[in-house]
């Protein structure tokens, strides 16, 4: 199949007056349509990096990403992006903040809000309609984040650690809800994390990074049957991937 994204022998350095710091060095793999992509690594090892490099945000130094078979050189709608932040904006209702995108290219109220409303069901927020940030658990703002990535109906989903910040249970309750989002719709997603347990819950693939600079250290099938449940974190197969994906990491 061909990939919806793939990156190229990129190499990201940022300037720093000393030479430069090299973030990723040739890092290169494909991810199929539709696939759900766990990239796990030490902290600093470039992986915000690399997601920007896929969102379109930054151009890497060397090499590059392809989406759908052309060079991407800006940030495409068709590219949802949720940060580790949600960065609501804190005035906005969350109607209004998922319906944010839509006004800024003009899209008419009427079509925003009923898009809006759609998304605030899809993401478990109903009734919280106009409710603003402050009032909000951090879990149902990552919502909000999600719902805002999704508006464009993006068939990439780019998603930087997007419950770290999060207690453990509500942790778990958001990994059924984008693993349901995800079957509903079958985006395309890339998801870093810090967490093994997490990537393996999710993915169909764990891409495992080095210590700075960014390189490819393995990329692991996960063939645990679907639809997954938080019960098959106790099976003997995944502590199996665990052991797996550690190794790779150290
Ligand atoms: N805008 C920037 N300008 C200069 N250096 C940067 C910038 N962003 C990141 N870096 C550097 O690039 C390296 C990789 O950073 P990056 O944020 O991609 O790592 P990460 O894997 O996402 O880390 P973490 O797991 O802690 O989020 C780090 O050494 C960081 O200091
Ligand atoms: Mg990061």
């Amino acid at each position: 199949m061909t990939p919806v994204l793939s990156i190229q022998h990129a190499s990201l350095v940022y300037p720093n007056g000393n030479g430069g710091l090299l973030a990723l060095d040739n890092l290169s793999f494909d991810v199929a349509p539709g696939e759900f992509v766990c990239v796990i690594g030490p902290s600093g090892c470039g992986k915000s990096s690399m997601l920007k490099l896929f969102s379109g945000l930054r151009r890497p130094t060397e090499g590059q990403i392809i989406f759908e078979g052309e060079p991407l050189v800006h940030p495409r709608r068709r590219i949802g992006v949720v940060f580790q932040k949600a960065n609501l904006m804190p005035w906005r209702t969350v109607l209004q903040n998922i319906t944010l995108p839509l006004e800024l290219e003009r899209v008419p109220g009427e079509a925003a809000m009923s898009r809006a409303r759609e998304l605030v069901e899809l993401v478990g927020l109903a009734g919280f309609e106009n409710a603003r940030p402050r009032d909000l658990s951090g879990g149902m703002e990552q919502r909000v984040a999600i719902a805002r990535a999704l508006v464009h109906r993006p068939d990439v989903l780019l998603l930087d650690e997007p419950f770290g910040s999060l207690d453990a249970l509500t942790r778990e309750r958001m990994h059924l809800e984008l693993l349901r989002i995800w079957d509903r719709y079958r985006k395309t997603v890339i998801m870093v994390t810090h967490s093994i347990s997490e990537a393996i819950l999710l993915a169909d693939r764990v891409i495992v990074l080095t210590a700075r600079p960014g390189r490819l250290r393995a990329d692991l099938p996960i063939r645990l049957p679907r639809p997954r449940t938080l019960e098959q974190v106790f099976t003997p197969e995944f502590g199996a991937l665990v052991t797996q994906v550690r190794a790779a990491i150290e």
